[in-house]
């Protein structure tokens, strides 16, 4: 196995070609590969996926593909590695392009969140350890190890929920929004929250701080996300007082309290299926999936909430170009960009995601 970067040839190929090379690779590859793909990918990209979602149906529908030898993740390295933690033991999982990252499982590297944990323990707070999809599988381990579990947008009420059952007290990573609008859609209140800032000693919290706290947050987010802001909701009520405002949980909270209905992206999907013909919609979150809503249903009138250039730039790094590559690679038994999870590391991560599919 091997990790390279799509060679040239791949690079001057034309669109349509692109199309049908795909197409035919696929074919020929039948059903030893499943290609993954998240609800941002770019259009020529998500076209050729046999399974769509979120983070979570992915995570689901991934590991329940057991009949594929090569699961192909049109999507960001963290749902690649879940996958390959979730995978039976003769499969392999191929990210396209290994640098599509997530700027926000940046934000939590391994040893910061580690230092954090071992200083609420030497300062005897207890809490219950809780990671956001979107981050490294060493956090998922740690979580694993600790008691704790993994959230997506889709289910993070329901994992504090379980949580809570087990210490009054949650430490959340790495999105400050997530947690703090899932903290306030269970009813804790904003001075209840605390955010860790791991660039400052025991995170810049006094002991009072984190004594008061029921949710201590990470200090991360989403770059793409908190672009929305509350004045981009007055300007689209202003504009239009009938326009319902849909947005995901990774945008501040003011934006989630102005909003109509706030959830993941299948859940942002699911409700523009269901409007009525001719509603209107401003929604937040990225720019890819909300121009495809609004191309498949012509009969509403669906914008994104902010003007602003809301596109996910690693998720863009997955192109018809690396898709190809890795599919032509997989015929001629190559397997290239393969993720691989420390099997030391993969047990607690395993562990972390499975007490989330339990949850739900
Ligand atoms: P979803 O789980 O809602 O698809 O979100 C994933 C993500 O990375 C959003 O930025
Ligand atoms: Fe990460 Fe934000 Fe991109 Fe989602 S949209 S993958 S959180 S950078």
């Amino acid at each position: 196995m091997s990790v390279r970067t799509v060679p040239e040839p791949y690079l001057a190929l034309d669109d349509e070609v692109l199309d049908s090379r795909i197409r035919a690779a696929k074919e020929e590859l039948g059903s030893s590969t499943v290609i993954l793909g998240h609800h941002y990918q770019r259009d020529d990209v998500i076209a050729h996926a046999d399974v769509t979602g979120d983070s979570f149906k992915l995570a689901r529908l991934g590991a329940a593909r057991t009949d594929a030898t090569y699961i192909v993740f049109c999507g960001v390295h963290f749902m690649a590695e879940s996958a390959d933690i979730l995978r039976a033991p003769r499969q392999t999982v191929v990210l396209p392009d290994l640098n599509a990252g997530c700027s926000m499982a940046d934000m939590a590297p391994t040893e910061d969140v580690l230092l954090a944990g071992e200083t609420l323990d030497r300062l005897g707070v207890r809490t219950v350890p809780v990671t956001y999809m979107n981050s490294t599988a060493e956090l998922k381990a740690f979580c694993g190890d600790r008691g704790g579990a993994v959230c997506t947008s889709s289910n993070a009420k329901a994992i504090f929920e379980w949580a809570f059952q087990r210490e009054p007290k949650i430490f959340f990573f790495p999105d400050e929004h997530l947690g703090r609008n899932t903290g306030l859609a269970l009813g804790i209140p904003l001075a209840s929250m605390v955010v860790w800032d791991p660039a400052k000693e025991s995170g810049g919290l006094t002991r009072e701080d984190l004594e008061r706290a029921r949710v201590i947050l990470w200090k991360g987010c989403c770059s793409v996300h908190t672009k929305f802001q509350l004045r981009h909701v007055e300007e689209r009520r202003r504009e239009d007082p009938g326009v319902r405002i849909l947005v995901h949980p990774e945008v501040p909270y003011e934006v989630v309290q102005a909003a109509d209905e706030v959830g993941s992206t299948e859940h942002i999907i699911h409700v523009l299926e269901k409007a009525p013909a001719g509603s209107r919609w401003a929604v937040g979150t990225e720019y890819h999936l909300v121009n495809r809503l609004a191309r498949r249903h012509a009969d509403k009138k669906i914008s994104i909430l902010s003007k602003d250039f809301c596109l996910c730039a690693t998720m863009y790094r997955i192109s018809p170009q690396n898709l190809l590559w890795a599919l032509e690679n997989l015929l001629e038994g190559n397997v290239v960009n393969a993720i691989r999870v420390p099997e030391n590391v993969k047990r607690g991560a395993r562990v972390a995601l499975d007490r989330m599919l339990q949850v739900g």
